[in-house]
């Protein structure tokens, strides 16, 4: 492929990689692990992990990228053509991810329509799921299209893949130039303001007061890790993919830290905006805030609700920025789960973007639809559980096994970061990369077998779990083998000047 596209600036890389990282899981989920695991001792763990596994992996992941130049398929397969299937296994999991993702995204979109006039009413929870979602009583039944998730679906869908058809740099760099800063202030608003309403003190003493007991418990230092993993979106295809867009001369390394501290930053961010607004909220209804801590959906589009409800002023405002962050947040992310299938198809069958956009997000959307049910709640929350712990997870861990012990490619790859980075990479890198890593996600791999086995995941039927669960996971990896098993475009896996 001798016109790969590529990106206009090395700021709009480093850019599109932190809109990819900055997501969801920095608002919703880092605020509550943090708390649930040591609060402000958290941070020891937290940092070890980013310096000897999420740093690691993303100098990896961009070196890869950035060498062989291609998506993860086409990299694989130029490191070594049996590793072909790794690419696509990572990519089917990108795919899996694309469809539940932007139902999300098209929850906030509503949210952010519904503060305008505080519709959710005095009982957020029951708004949720009753009026908004209409969730069906037992998982398993899709029936019942709901209109109010289906239409700002398409929406998203629509601006997804509008900015897919314009390109690498046209469209996610300029989207991403756009989008992130706009992130960022939106979300200085919001924080500044949680800072300065009654009790947020409170949230924040309880967010940092440490609890240096917990950092003795493996616990919390696999915790630390799940995070760092899920919140930089390595282990599967994305940062390969933006990096085979970047220029020859780049400072591969230092972008990697660059992204690295930006997403924690953000994290940190929203940890102390989150838990200034759940002080509040505590003060308000006058209970610990032990009792008002939540993660995920429930802090989004309940407790967020809630704390909207009881604003001294500007309520609607408030409620609209918080959502259009959300919806911002979860955007830039989304492109970036796009892009490693659209540069999957294209390079592998030597099609145009315009088909490969068409192709891949026209199927991806035509799934998503099942989770705009009445049943789709269920079935992200399965789908969800099941593609992160055997998916993203054990991919990652194939990933490091194959390159440093299979491939034995550490060194190779080092000399190649190190030939264009001001910073040197040493015995860190490859020590976190070839023993640190495989162990932490191997023990999580097993951990993971454990507490799915034992018990069904939220109590889920096993009939529905079969295919919304396991079913899922597996088939990513069959997609794998069928991938590759599929020919090359003509002389697509020659690797472009490889001058070492
Ligand atoms: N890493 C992102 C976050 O922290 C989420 C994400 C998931 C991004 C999947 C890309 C792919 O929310
Ligand atoms: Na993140």
């Amino acid at each position: 492929m001798e016109n790969r596209p590529q990106w206009g600036t090395r700021t709009g890389f480093v850019l599109a990689a932190i809109g990819s990282a900055v997501g969801l899981g920095n608002i919703w989920r880092f605020p509550a692990v943090a708390y649930e695991n040591g609060g402000g001792a958290f941070f020891l763990p937290y940092l070890f992990a980013l310096l000897t596994a999420g740093i690691p992996l993303l100098v990896l992941e961009f070196t890869l990228g950035h060498k062989y130049k291609g998506s993860s398929p086409l990299t694989f397969a130029r490191l070594n053509k049996k590793f072909e299937w790794l690419g696509w296994w990572q990519v089917a999991i990108s795919f899996v991810i694309s469809t539940y993702y932007p139902i999300i995204v098209a929850w906030a979109l509503s949210y952010a329509w519904f503060s305008l006039n505080l519709s959710w009413g005095k009982d957020p929870g029951s708004f949720l799921m009753g009026e908004y979602l209409k969730v069906a009583p037992n998982p398993g039944e899709f029936i019942g299209l709901v209109p109010g998730v289906f239409f700002p679906l398409l929406l998203i869908w629509g601006i997804t893949l509008g900015i897919m058809f314009k390109g690498v740099k046209k469209g996610i760099e300029a989207a991403n130039k756009f989008m992130l800063p706009t992130l960022v202030i939106l979300f200085l608003i919001i924080v500044v303001r949680a800072l300065s309403l009654d009790g947020a003190a409170e949230g924040l003493n309880a967010f940092f007061k440490p609890d240096w007991k917990e950092i003795a418990s493996p616990k919390v230092w696999i915790a630390a890790y799940g995070q760092i993993f899920f919140s930089l979106s390595v282990g599967f295809a994305i940062m390969v993919t933006y990096s085979s867009y970047l220029p020859k001369k780049t400072d591969l390394t230092n972008n990697a830290f660059i992204t690295g501290f930006a997403n924690s930053g953000f994290e940190l961010l929203a940890g102390i905006g989150v838990f200034a607004a759940l002080g509040f909220m505590a003060q308000q209804q006058g209970v610990p805030i032990n009792e008002v801590v939540k993660s995920g959906i429930g802090l989004a589009f309940v407790v967020f609700p809630q704390i909207i409800n009881e604003f001294p002023a500007f309520n609607q405002f408030f409620g609209f920025l918080f959502f259009a962050c959300l919806f911002l947040a979860g955007l830039t992310s989304l492109i970036s789960i796009v892009e490693t299938f659209v540069a999957g198809v294209q390079d592998k069958f030597n099609v145009s973007r315009t088909k490969s956009v068409m192709i891949g997000g026209g199927v991806s959307a035509l799934v998503s639809i099942l989770y705009a049910t009445r049943g789709g709640l269920y079935l992200l929350d399965a789908v969800d559980n099941f593609i992160n712990s055997f998916g993203i997870v054990i991919a990652g861990l194939v990933e490091v096994v194959l390159v440093a012990w299979v491939a034995k490619k550490l060194t190779n790859l080092q000399d190649h970061a190190n030939a264009i980075s001001d910073m040197r990479l040493g015995g860190w890198w490859k020590i976190s990369l070839s023993i640190i890593t495989p162990l932490v996600l191997g023990y999580m791999t097993v951990q993971n077998f454990i507490t799915n086995t034992k018990e069904n995941y939220e109590g889920y039927p096993t009939s529905f779990l079969l295919y919304a669960g396991w079913g899922v996971a597996i088939a990513a990896v069959v997609a794998g083998f069928v991938f590759m098993s599929l020919r090359w475009g003509k002389d697509s896996l020659n690797v472009p000047d490889e001058k070492e």
